[in-house]
């Protein structure tokens, strides 16, 4: 019987300080960066998140609300509840003994004293830019195998700019782009840019740092903004073309020729109250979606054309191979002007609620191709077995 490690970040209780959030954090040293990028639950109640939006000014009086920044202390939002962790480790029992390695400051001699033979990694990190890659990388130093991609893949989208010259550099299309690190930086962009431009920081997720003020028609929208940004989140600023058309978002699994694309799932804009502009940012993932009414915003698979569904798959596919992952992951893609797919970015560390009702969206995919949750998480590991020459053998259904 195997004996499987798993890793994963558990969120610290909702404490008695106000809003429930934390009143611990880990020592890292990045606080600002610690937001990956999944999506939120619709009707989970235990994020971390509170609804806080203030209008921006000059909004419409019956447009929808804007929120001008994020609330603050939401380090821990990406980081799994407690149901995702037990949902997960009852479908890796499966294959025998499960080790529960929560990512603290103890997981290295934990990881070295078990020794398991292979360890599903689910941890988002302890902080910082490269956090996804901390339990990676410590499994390879103590030549542990483990599932998904490697410390180099995980740092890499977490940058959204180096992601995009990765892609550039394989001809995958992505929208045009440059990278502002000062104010000084906005008088030397390149001349080619496009309006309508969008802005986003280069680190986070979760659409942190996203709102409907990030699409800039003008170069003064796009000068006050980026300013905005870069003084709210200390990091530099992506400035990227502006794609007008559908947006999906793509669930990879497998491995070399075996990668497939799941079903496709899409987002339906027209979803959003009256007036939104057709972006799934920080308003819609956590102003506009409720527990008391939900956003019903995915749909799949995602009806379209088979040309198209060919062309977002081959995309798809190519962002993956491009930026070296494994196992699964999960790409975000849009359509521009001349309705050809786009990466926006890729998601190698995907959001996995097992609640159906959460909307999550890779199980979400899963489902659409006839798996169950279980199921899904089982396939993760048995791929990243196979890349270690292991035969994971089912002790229970
Ligand atoms: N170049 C772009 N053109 C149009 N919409 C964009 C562009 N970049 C991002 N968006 C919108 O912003 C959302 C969040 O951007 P994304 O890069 O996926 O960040 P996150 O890591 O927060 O998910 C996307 O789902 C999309 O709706
Ligand atoms: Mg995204």
């Amino acid at each position: 019987m195997a004996r499987i490690g798993f890793a994963y970040n558990l969120k610290p209780e909702a404490s008695a300080a106000p809003g429930g959030r934390p009143t611990e954090r880990p020592s890292g040293e990045d606080a600002g960066a610690v937001l990956a990028d999944e999506e939120p639950p619709s009707t989970g109640t235990d994020h971390m998140i509170p609804p806080v939006p203030r209008p921006a000014v000059g909004a419409a009086a019956d447009g929808p609300l804007l929120v001008e920044e994020m609330p603050a202390d939401d380090e821990f939002a990406e980081w799994d509840t407690q149901a995702t962790v037990d949902a997960v480790a009852d479908a890796l029992a499966a294959f025998g003994s499960v080790i529960h390695l929560e990512a603290t400051a103890e997981f290295p001699e934990r990881l070295r004293v078990e020794r398991p033979d292979i360890v599903f990694n689910m941890a988002e990190g302890r902080g910082g830019k490269n956090r996804e890659a901390h339990v990676p990388a410590i499994c390879e130093f103590f030549d542990v195998p483990y599932s998904g991609s490697d410390p180099l893949t995980l740092s890499l989208c977490l940058d959204k700019a180096r992601t995009k010259e990765v892609l550039s550099y394989y001809g995958v299309p992505t929208p045009a782009f440059a990278v502002v690190e000062s104010p000084a930086a906005l008088a030397v962009l390149p001349p080619g840019l496009r309006y309508p431009l969008f802005v986003k920081p280069i680190h986070e997720g979760s659409s942190k740092g996203i709102t409907e003020r990030n699409l800039c028609p003008t170069p003064a929208d796009l000068h006050a903004q980026v300013l905005f940004l870069l003084e709210s989140y200390a990091q530099p600023v992506l400035i990227e073309e502006f794609l007008p058309g559908a947006e999906f978002t793509c669930a990879v699994l497998g491995n070399g020729a075996g990668a497939r694309v799941l079903p496709i799932v899409g987002l339906n804009f027209e979803a959003l109250p009256a007036g939104a502009l057709p972006v799934y940012g920080f308003e819609a993932k956590w102003v506009w979606d409720q527990p008391d009414s939900p956003l019903d915003i995915f749909e799949c698979p995602a009806p379209m054309p088979h040309r198209l569904r060919r062309a977002i798959e081959t995309a798809t596919l190519r962002a993956y191979r491009a930026l070296g992952c494994r196992d699964w992951s999960r790409v975000d893609v849009r359509l521009d002007a001349d309705g050809a797919p786009n990466v926006i970015e890729v998601n190698p560390l995907p959001g996995i609620l097992p609640d159906p009702s959460d909307n999550s969206c890779f199980p979400k995919a899963a489902r659409a191709a006839g798996m169950s949750y279980a199921q899904l998480i089982q396939s993760c590991l048995t791929l990243a077995g196979e890349r270690h020459g292991m035969r994971l053998r089912r002790s229970r259904a």
